[in-house]
Formats: structure tokens, C-alpha cells, sequence
């Protein structure tokens, strides 16, 4: 579907994530012709830098973040050409005129606002855009993730940026929901029959939702350190990962009818008590280690960090959810920076088989398992038991391995891409409701304030490693392994 002429107006467009991600996703866009000739980008930040100075930026420090093989000195160019860059502050509505004066004034073009700021300024901005007659009926808003630090804050953000705008204005990003195999999942589960009458407590032994990186926080401690990993990734890319796979099938893909169904998963789990706030919820911060064979320092000895800092770069949460459906099978998730690999899975165990005809004993069968892998490759991943050739019954485990790459040879869409396009579209299915947003921090809340309040440190793990002990120990109450655990040695 070709898209409308818009203007997109980047706040904090010489930021680190326009760096990393935005602007490479819109050159990528730019260079497959979906952008219409005359749609124009504007960079806003608070530098007063000329537009040659801020494209002399972009060639620094965006242009290494696109793939050589996408690059070519037209293309890089042709993008270039179509890139304002306008100094203001933020914060002062009496600044905003340089904008007004290149927004072009005609209700038939999109005007999308994408704030990729701190939070705390968002309603700022939309209060600004609004008495600045900015915020027009065509216009949109994309908002950022971490959305608030608690669910004070995020309320406080819905209720101003709501003044402004209508909630089928409002882009709440999750930039893991616009990736391939999160897609993929809901391809898996409703556009086939097969796994959808396994999909609940009579045959799923558990779920178990991993997003590790062998990162550290590279040059983003000024943010890390007041946001932490359950505010960084637990609160929206492993809860969004979790509704994605527990939730009802929709009545569509339509926006309101999948996050209706994410909204009652969010609301179905099983609220903390001050049992399960100390038994089911581990924190953990890296100390010295080595990452691929390279000496790494502890998060504490990072630059620019606080010595003392209790900030977790760890965390893994046993959640349960209420329902006919999952009653009983818990959800492990976890998270962590300097991890032993970079890999984002999701992977559903099915039960054991209740009795072997062989001669091998019950135990010996591995229970199928279906490995759902977003990071690095995207791909599915069945395990199932298999006679091994030859003489004699002996079976031994076997996989089933879909890798969409090679499967679909069709070029590649980063999850940023697909959401900036669904943005300029108006399609709000991979994007979140404030009621959803509110629900994600009920349930974490009580984390947070259970870390205030109980004082001990966060858990250390050596960097390198699968994060504490005490994270197999989570598990390993219930007489189960994580994935990597329960792998047979190689
Ligand atoms: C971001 C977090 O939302 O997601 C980062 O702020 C994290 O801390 C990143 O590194 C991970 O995303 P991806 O797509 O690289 O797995």
C-alpha cells in the first residue's frame, strides 16, 4: 500500500536511537522507494547545529549502523537530501516557530510527531505542540519506551498526552513486537490447526521467555542507571513476548481486537504477594568476567557508573496466569546484560509422555519442546523423540528446525521499519493501549517497590555467565531446568 506524503518530525534526532535504529530504518525505507518524493524528515534536537553539521552527524554516527550491503553513496544521498535539521528546545513552546514554519499546513498529509526523549518530557512536548497549533487532526504521535518509571508516571503520561491527543493518535512503541518471529508467532499459532488445541495447561509443562544479551550498557549509563532491567526490558518487550503467546486467538488482526486479548493476559496474572515477591523474583547485577573470550568490567566499574550502584542488570520472574487456559503452568522470564550469548527465545515445553511401551524407562524421553527463536537467526525449533537407524528400539531426541531466512529468501525488514510503516499507515495493532501499558505496571510495581523497601543488593553473577545462581534456583524449585541447562553436553 503506498503511503500518504507526511511530515515526520524526530524529537531527539541526534539522539542514540535515531542513530542506531531510526535513522538507519527510514534510509532503509527510503532506499526500497516506499517513502513518497516529496515526504520530508525533520531531526530536532537541542544542539544549534546548521543542517550540514547535522548530516556531517548522521554520516558519524548513523551511517555505520547500516548494513555495507544496503549502502550506496545515491542512496545515502538521496536520503540525506530529504533531512532538515531544526535547533529547539523542547521544553520552550516559544522555539517551536522554527518547526511551524516547515510543517506544511495541509490536513490531507500525515504529520507524525516521534518523541525518542526521556518520558518525563513527553507531555512537555504535546503541550507544547498543541498551544503551538501543531498538533493537528492528521497528526500522530510515537512515544518511546520506557513509558514512565512506575505506574504513577505512565497514568500521568496517558492523561496528559491524552489531552492533546486521541488515543488513535498515540503509537506506543515496543520495537519487539515489530520484529519478524514475533509476527511469525502469530502466524504459527493461528494460521495453523496443529499446536492450537496443545496450547493450554493439559499438555504445556511450562514457558520460558529469554532475552539475554552479551552487551553491557556501552554509553547508555546515565539512562540505565535510573531504569534498571525491569523497567528496561521486563515491564514491556518479555510481558508484550508473554501476551503474545498466552493470549485468546483474536476475533482479527485489527488493532483493538489483539490488544483486548493482550489486556486480559495482563490483567490475568497472578498478582505478587510478599511470599512470591521473595521466592519468584531474582535480581542480579554483572560483576567482572569475560564476554567471547574478552576480559568486561562490573557493571559498577563501567564508566560513568555509581560505585555503589543497586541498579539490577539481571532479572528473572516466575509469573502465573488465571485462567481456564494457563492455570498452573508457570512463565519463566528473565533478562540480563552480559549474559554467556546474545539470544532472545521463547520456548514452550510440553508435558512428559505418561508411560513408555519401550524398554527405555519413562524418564528417559525428552518432552517435546517447541523453541520459538527471535535472536540472532529467527526461526522455529520442534524437538521431538526419534528411533535412532539400525538394529533394536532405541529412541533418542531429534529436531525439527524451520529457519526463515533460508525458508523465505525474501529480503528483511527490521522491526523498526515495520513499525515506522505501520505509524505512516495508522495501523495500531503492534503498538500498545494505555490500558495495556497501566496493566504491565500494576503487575511490576509491586517488584519495584519490594527492591526499595527490602534493601539488600542485587544479587552479583560473574559477566560471561546465565546471570546468579539463584535464577537456576527459581526454576530448579519447581524441577525444572532452563533450556540451556537441560541441553545435553555437546
Ligand atoms: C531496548 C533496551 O529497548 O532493547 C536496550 O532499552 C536493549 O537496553 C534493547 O539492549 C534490546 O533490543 P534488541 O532488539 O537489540 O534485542
Amino acid at each position: 500500500m503506498a503511503l500518504n506524503d507526511f511530515d515526520l518530525v524526530l524529537f531527539g534526532g541526534g539522539g542514540d536511537l535515531s542513530m542506531r535504529k531510526l535513522i538507519p530504518a527510514l534510509y532503509a525505507r527510503n532506499r526500497a522507494g516506499d517513502l513518497p518524493p516529496t515526504a520530508q524528515l525533520i531531526c530536532v534536537g537541542r544542539h544549534p547545529w546548521s543542517n550540514e553539521e547535522f548530516l556531517a552527524t548522521l554520516n558519524e554516527n548513523a551511517k555505520p549502523n547500516i548494513p555495507a550491503a544496503n549502502l550506496t553513496p545515491q542512496a545515502w544521498d538521496a536520503f540525506c537530501a530529504r533531512i532538515r535539521y531544526i535547533s529547539l528546545d523542547a521544553t520552550d513552546a516559544a522555539t517551536y516557530s522554527a518547526l511551524k514554519d516547515v510543517l506544511r499546513d495541509d490536513p490531507a498529509l500525515t504529520r507524525v510527531f516521534y518523541l525518542a526523549m526521556s518520558p518525563t518530557l513527553f507531555a512537555q512536548i504535546c503541550k507544547n505542540l498543541a498551544a503551538c497549533g501543531l498538533a493537528t487532526p492528521n497528526s500522530r504521535v510515537v512515544l518511546e519506551k520506557p513509558l514512565g518509571r512506575d505506574l504513577a508516571s505512565a497514568k500521568q503520561i496517558n492523561q496528559e498526552v491524552g489531552k492533546v491527543f486521541d488515543e488513535s493518535q498515540i503509537f506506543r512503541i515496543d520495537h519487539y513486537l515489530g520484529k519478524e518471529a514475533v509476527q511469525n508467532l502469530l502466524a504459527l499459532r493461528f494460521g495453523n490447526v496443529l499446536f492450537e488445541p496443545l496450547w493450554r495447561r493439559e499438555w504445556i509443562s511450562d514457558v520460558q521467555i529469554t532475552i539475554a544479551e552479551e552487551l553491557g550498557v556501552g554509553n547508555r549509563m546515565g539512562y540505565y542507571e535510573s531504569s534498571g532491567a525491569l523497567r528496561d526490558m521486563m515491564q514491556n518487550h518479555l510481558l508484550q513476548l508473554l501476551c503474545i503467546t498466552a493470549m485468546e486467538p483474536p476475533l482479527s488482526v485489527e488493532a483493538d481486537a489483539v490488544r483486548d486479548e493482550k489486556l486480559k493476559v495482563l490483567r490475568s496474572l497472578k498478582p505478587f504477594t510478599p511470599t512470591t515477591l521473595a521466592r519468584n523474583v531474582v535480581r542480579g547485577q554483572y560483576r567482572a568476567g569475560h564476554v567471547e573470550g574478552k576480559p568486561v568490567p562490573a557493571y559498577r566499574s563501567e564508566e560513568g557508573a555509581n560505585p555503589d550502584s543497586m541498579t539490577e542488570t539481571f532479572v528473572a520472574v516466575k509469573a502465573e496466569i488465571d485462567t481456564w487456559r494457563w492455570s498452573g503452568v508457570p512463565f519463566y522470564l528473565r533478562t540480563g546484560k552480559r549474559m554467556a550469548d546474545s539470544l532472545a527465545e521463547i520456548v514452550v515445553r510440553f508435558k512428559a509422555i505418561p508411560h513408555s511401551i519401550f524398554a527405555q524407562p519413562t524418564g528417559s524421553f525428552q518432552p517435546n519442546c517447541l523453541v520459538i527463536r527471535l535472536q540472532p537467526d529467527d526461526g522455529l525449533q520442534l524437538n521431538l523423540m526419534a528411533k535412532t537407524p539400525g538394529d533394536g528400539m532405541r529412541l533418542k531426541p531429534a529436531e525439527l528446525e524451520l529457519d526463515f531466512r533460508e525458508t523465505f529468501k525474501t529480503p528483511r525488514m527490521d522491526a523498526y521499519e515495520r513499525l515506522l510503516l505501520d505509524v505512516l499507515r495508522g495501523q495500531l495493532t503492534l503498538f500498545m493501549r494505555s490500558d495495556e501499558l497501566e496493566a504491565a505496571w500494576e503487575w511490576v510495581e509491586p517488584i519495584l517497590r519490594h527492591w526499595e523497601q527490602d534493601g539488600n543488593d542485587p544479587i552479583l553473577y560473574t559477566a560471561g555467565t546465565w546471570g546468579p545462581a539463584a535464577s537456576s534456583a527459581l526454576i530448579g524449585r519447581d524441577g525444572l531446568q532452563w533450556r540451556e541447562e537441560a541441553l545435553p553436553e555437546t
